[in-house]
């Protein structure tokens, strides 16, 4: 079968991660979360005690680090599993400033685009369907109201373990797609050959059986054509 590739983009905390991992064990595709790369980025930047809005210091850094994604969902920073540190609110808070700054979004893009050379993937970010992978067969923008992200991200940290306040979610999710989508460079906004999928009165299996059938139309679609 020939190899194909599934873009899911939209604002922070809309669900996609969830819903790219279930559609790639369905389908058999290799999850690609690009968002954990730039965030394993971030968490370096605050280890070395890096101010992360200091572009060129950050910028400085990029030879030094080393980012992994391995079965599992486990993402390495040279060599160290921080899966679980890069979902921690410091990460959250710092990320859209690493994520603003052309020259990491270049060395990140760089991977994305080799891991998606191999196999048949579906990853999920903020500009996979109109930079990483203009080309993907499939694009999808997966879009909540703010509240609902908001409450779905609470319950997830509370689920795994992450201190924090619904108030603090929402008003980091505000900021970060703020600053998401005014960045110079890539940033957060719908393909233009993206389906546009609202799934803030749907639940998981719903959203995933959408995406589903989204992908299985433009196949046939692209048969046909
Ligand atoms: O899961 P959540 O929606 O919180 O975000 P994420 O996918 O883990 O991405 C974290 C941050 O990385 C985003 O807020 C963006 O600033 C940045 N990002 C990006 O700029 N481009 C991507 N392709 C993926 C993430």
């Amino acid at each position: 079968m020939k190899k194909i590739a599934v873009a899911i983009d939209g604002p922070a905390a809309a669900g996609k991660s969830t819903v790219a991992k279930r559609v790639a064990e369905i389908l058999n595709f290799t999850y690609i979360d690009t968002g954990a790369m730039y965030r394993a980025f971030t968490w370096y930047c605050l280890e070395k005690g890096l101010d992360c809005q200091d572009e060129k210091a950050c910028v400085a850094v990029i030879p030094e680090v080393k980012i992994e994604l391995k079965p599992g969902h486990i993402v390495l920073c040279n060599g160290q599993d921080v899966s679980k540190e890069i979902r921690l609110p410091r990460v959250s808070q710092n990320v859209s400033y690493i994520a603003s700054y052309k020259d990491i979004r270049l060395a990140l893009v760089e991977l994305q685009r080799a891991m998606a050379e191999t196999s048949s993937v579906i990853m999920d970010g903020r500009d996979i369907g109109t930079y990483v992978l203009p080309n993907a067969e499939v694009k999808i923008f997966q879009i909540a109201s703010v509240e609902t992200r908001a409450i779905r991200r609470y319950d997830e940290n509370i689920s795994k373990g992450i201190p924090c306040t619904l108030e603090e979610i929402e008003e980091d999710v505000r900021r970060r797609d703020y600053i998401d989508s005014h960045r110079d460079f890539a940033p957060l906004k719908p393909a233009a050959d993206s389906v546009l999928l609202d799934t803030s009165f749907m639940n998981v299996d719903e959203v995933v059986n959408e995406v589903l059938k989204i992908i299985e139309q433009k196949m046939k679609e692209k048969v046909n054509a």
